[in-house]
């Protein structure tokens, strides 16, 4: 097997970043020092879970001139959602925008990285869904996340789904890539504990499958050990959102995000997919929940994660697949088999020998 044969062959991370409590109150001095009120005005997108009752919005030096935009994060990102945000920023006024700002979940954060490549490139989102299609470097732009796990703040995506296409797909670009994030543990103090949980396994997750596919590249593979070290630490030793364990995960979301650029997926994300796809069951908790069936495919990882669910008493849904129709089973084993190349990086070219329709079927009703 090849280095580096996700095709990336030159590897693009987070220009600057800045770690800490307190660094939310650095970020109007960072968006001065970007040059960014020279080039023009700044637009914040902001998760509407702090739309109301939060005083981040009044923290982040939003001026006069610049916009706030609150992202609906209650479904996954739609390209249709991108092109209209993208539609109101160009429209509200004339003046440039001089830099983006994404604050929130891994929602919010892709929608800003989209806008961002559409203010500098024609057309609209699904034109730029797959693997280096954006022609021009997109608007400056800063992150910052107040959940951990995704690690859109450091990955070179912006996962969308096309409705018209069924495609659950980003745009893979360098020009994606954050130029600068902030990361401040305390914005992440106040997530329920069950949602902190399932995103920051997203995390652990997606290093499990990396390291364990045929797949591989030596510094990926040193990104997801690290990752997977701190996922140890966090919801294994002491409350998983103690201060320092709140560091950790945000640490390790970050370092998760560098380890997905060089790697691959494996069995848990497919199946994940097809929960999302068909059932419209968020991604990570999504995750979670196909974790119920993964024992055969990833065993003692498999019984390390169940550990981790017990010794932080949070709820894992079950029993989402129990009673489907048959053509349900159907469309979750079309929208789980379609991920070519991370269930060929699990199990081989020849994947489908193992993932049959009954097998497939099977899985599903032991979630
Ligand atoms: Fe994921």
């Amino acid at each position: 097997m090849g280095i580096l044969d996700s095709g990336i062959r030159n590897v693009r991370n987070v220009l600057r970043y800045t770690i800490g409590s307190g660094s939310l109150d650095r970020l109007p001095e960072l968006v001065d020092s970007s040059g960014a009120r020279e080039r023009g005005r700044v637009v914040y997108f902001v998760d509407d879970y702090f739309s109301s009752g939060s005083d981040l919005p009044s923290r982040l030096g939003v001026e006069a001139t610049d916009q706030l935009e609150f992202v609906d994060t209650k479904f996954e990102p739609s390209t249709d959602a991108v092109d209209v945000l993208a539609e109101r920023v160009k429209t509200a006024s004339s003046q440039p925008v001089g830099a983006i700002v994404g604050t929130g979940g891994g929602s919010a954060m892709d929608v800003a990285k989209a806008v961002a490549n559409l203010l500098t490139n024609p057309g609209r989102a699904a034109d730029y869904q797959g693997w280096d299609l954006v022609r021009e470097p997109a608007i400056y732009k800063i992150a910052v996340p107040t959940l951990s796990g995704t690690g859109a703040e450091a990955t070179r995506t912006c996962v969308m789904t096309n409705k018209r296409t069924g495609l659950k797909l980003g745009m893979n670009s360098d020009f994606t890539v954050y130029d600068q994030i902030v990361m401040d543990p305390d914005l992440t103090a106040s997530v329920p504990r069950n949602q902190y949980f399932y995103t920051g396994m997203d995390a652990y997750i997606h290093c499990m499958e990396a390291l364990s596919g045929h797949y591989r590249n030596a510094i990926g593979d040193a990104f997801s050990r690290e990752t997977l070290a701190l996922c140890r630490q966090v919801f294994l030793e002491g409350d998983m959102m103690s201060a320092l364990n709140r560091e950790r995960l945000m640490v390790g979301s970050y370092l998760g995000g560098c380890a997905i650029a060089t790697s691959y997926v494996g069995v848990v994300h497919p199946f994940s997919a097809g929960l999302s796809v068909v059932l419209g069951v968020k991604h990570c908790v999504a995750n979670c929940i196909v974790m119920r069936a993964m024992a055969p495919f990833y065993g003692s990882l498999f019984d390390e994660f169940w550990q981790m669910v017990q010794a932080q008493s949070v709820e894992v849904p079950k029993g989402v697949c129990a009673n489907l129709a048959s053509e349900q089973y159907d469309q979750l084993y079309s929208a789980t088999v379609i991920h070519e190349k991370p269930l060929a990086n699990a199990l081989g070219e020849d994947y489908r020998l193992v993932l049959t329709r009954e097998r497939v079927e099977a899985i599903f009703r032991a979630m």
